[in-house]
C-alpha cells in the first residue's frame, strides 16, 4: 500500500517542490478530520476537529518544520535554531535529528510541559532555558540567526507559514469546500496567517468557492491582540500560548478582518473544561492550547455568533500527551487517583456494581 508522503511531496505543487529539491520529512500531514457529533449538537452545526496532535511530534508545528528544515539544508544549513514554548522546539529537534544537523532551542525557563522538554532532549537538540519568557527567546534567537551560523526556524521564516497552509487544503479535501467557520488558537499568530492563506489559495486555485469566517482565540492572560497592546507578563495554563507580543500579530488581524471574523479572549478555566468535554464526548485528547477553539466556539455559539446548520472545523494543534498531568485533573481540581482491589474478580465486579 502506498502511505502519505509528508506534506512537501503530497502538495509538491502549492509548495513548488520539484524533483531536485531536498524533502525532509518524518510523513508529517494528512492529519484525521473527526466529527464530532456531541458539540455539532451543542452548536446545532456540522463540527469537524483537525486533530494535528497526530502529527509525528504531536503538533502541527511538523507541517512547518519539513518545510523550513528542507530548505534551511538546501541552502546549505549545519544549526538551526529557534524559540519556543515547547512545540516548535520538539519539531526542529525531531527535523534537525532527521536531516543530521544541529538544533539550538532557546525555552522560557520552567515554562514548558516536561513530555516537549523531554522531546527536545530525547531528539539531541541544544536547549538554552532562558530566564524569560516565549517573547525574549524569539528576540534572542533572531538576533542568533542575524550574527551568527544558525539558520532561524520560527514563523517568522515564511517557509513555516507555507508548510502549515497545507492542513487548510486537507480540510478542504476532505469536506469538498472551505467551511464556513473555522476556529483556531491564537499564540505566535503564525498559524491562523499561514490558515488564512491556505484557505485563501485553495478559493483563488478553484479548490474551494469560499472562504471561512476565521474566529482565533487566545486566553485572557495573554490576549495581546484583543487588547490592542503588548503583554508585558503573560501567564495563562495553556503555556504553549503564553505569549505577549505575538510576531504575526498583522496576520491575525488581515485573516480576522478580510474573513468578517473574531479574535476573542478565554478565561483559563473554561479552556480546562473544554478540553476535558472534547477527550470525554468525542475521544480526541488535546492541550489546554488546543482546547481553547472548543472554549472559543462555545463562547461564540454562546453569543449568537454561530448561525444554525454552519459547518465548522475547529483546529486542536497539540497532543493532550504533551502536558499530561491536565488529564489527570478532575472538574472539582484536584486529580484522579482510582480505586484499587485485590486481584480477585469478585471484589471487581463487586466494585463496579456488576455483582
Ligand atoms: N497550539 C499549540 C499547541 C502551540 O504550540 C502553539 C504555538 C499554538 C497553538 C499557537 O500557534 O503561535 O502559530 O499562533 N506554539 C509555539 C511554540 C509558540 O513555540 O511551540 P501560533
Amino acid at each position: 500500500a502506498k502511505q502519505w508522503q509528508g506534506v512537501l511531496r503530497e502538495y509538491s505543487q502549492q509548495l513548488g517542490v520539484t524533483e531536485a529539491s531536498t524533502v525532509v520529512t518524518l510523513g508529517e500531514g494528512g492529519t484525521p478530520l473527526i466529527e464530532s457529533r456531541p458539540l455539532s449538537a451543542m452548536v446545532d452545526g456540522r463540527v469537524f476537529v483537525k486533530f494535528e496532535g497526530l502529527n509525528p511530534t504531536g503538533s502541527f508545528k511538523d507541517r512547518g518544520m519539513t518545510v523550513a528544515v528542507s530548505r534551511a539544508v538546501e541552502r546549505g544549513a549545519k544549526a538551526i535554531a529557534c524559540a519556543s514554548t515547547g512545540n516548535t522546539s520538539a519539531a526542529a529537534a525531531a527535523y534537525a535529528a532527521a536531516a543530521g544537523i544541529q538544533a539550538v532551542v532557546l525555552v522560557p525557563e520552567g515554562r514548558i510541559s516536561m513530555g516537549k522538554l523531554a522531546q527536545s532532549v530525547v531528539h539531541g537538540a541544544r536547549i538554552v532555558q532562558i530566564r524569560g519568557n516565549f517573547d525574549d527567546c524569539l528576540e534572542i534567537s533572531k538576533e542568533l540567526a542575524e550574527h551568527y551560523p544558525v539558520h532561524l526556524v520560527n514563523s517568522v521564516n515564511d517557509d513555516r507559514i507555507e508548510g502549515q497552509k497545507t492542513a487548510s487544503f486537507e480540510i478542504v479535501d476532505v469536506l469538498g469546500d472551505a467551511p464556513d467557520i473555522h476556529c483556531i488558537p491564537v499564540g505566535n499568530a503564525g498559524n491562523i496567517t499561514a490558515y488564512w492563506r491556505g484557505y485563501s489559495e485553495a478559493e483563488s486555485s478553484g479548490m474551494a468557492t469560499k472562504r471561512p469566517r476565521m474566529l482565533g482565540f487566545q486566553a485572557a492572560g495573554a490576549a495581546p491582540i484583543v487588547r490592542g497592546a503588548v503583554v508585558r507578563d503573560p501567564d495563562t495554563v495553556a503555556t504553549a500560548i503564553r505569549i505577549g507580543n505575538p510576531a504575526s500579530w498583522q496576520g491575525a488581524l488581515d485573516a480576522r478582518d478580510q474573513s468578517g471574523g473574531w479574535i476573542g479572549a478565554i478565561e483559563d478555566a473554561d479552556i480546562l473544561r473544554a478540553q476535558r468535554l472534547l477527550a470525554s464526548s468525542t475521544g480526541v485528547f488535546v492541550e489546554p492550547a488546543s482546547a481553547i477553539s472548543v472554549a472559543g466556539l462555545l463562547e461564540r455559539h454562546a453569543a449568537g455568533e454561530i448561525p444554525a446548520g454552519s459547518t465548522i472545523a475547529l483546529t486542536v494543534t497539540g497532543h493532550g500527551l504533551k502536558d499530561a498531568q491536565y488529564g489527570l485533573r478532575q472538574d472539582d481540581g484536584t486529580d484522579a487517583t482510582p480505586e484499587a482491589a485485590d486481584a480477585d474478580v469478585a471484589q471487581v465486579a463487586q466494585m463496579l456494581g456488576l455483582a
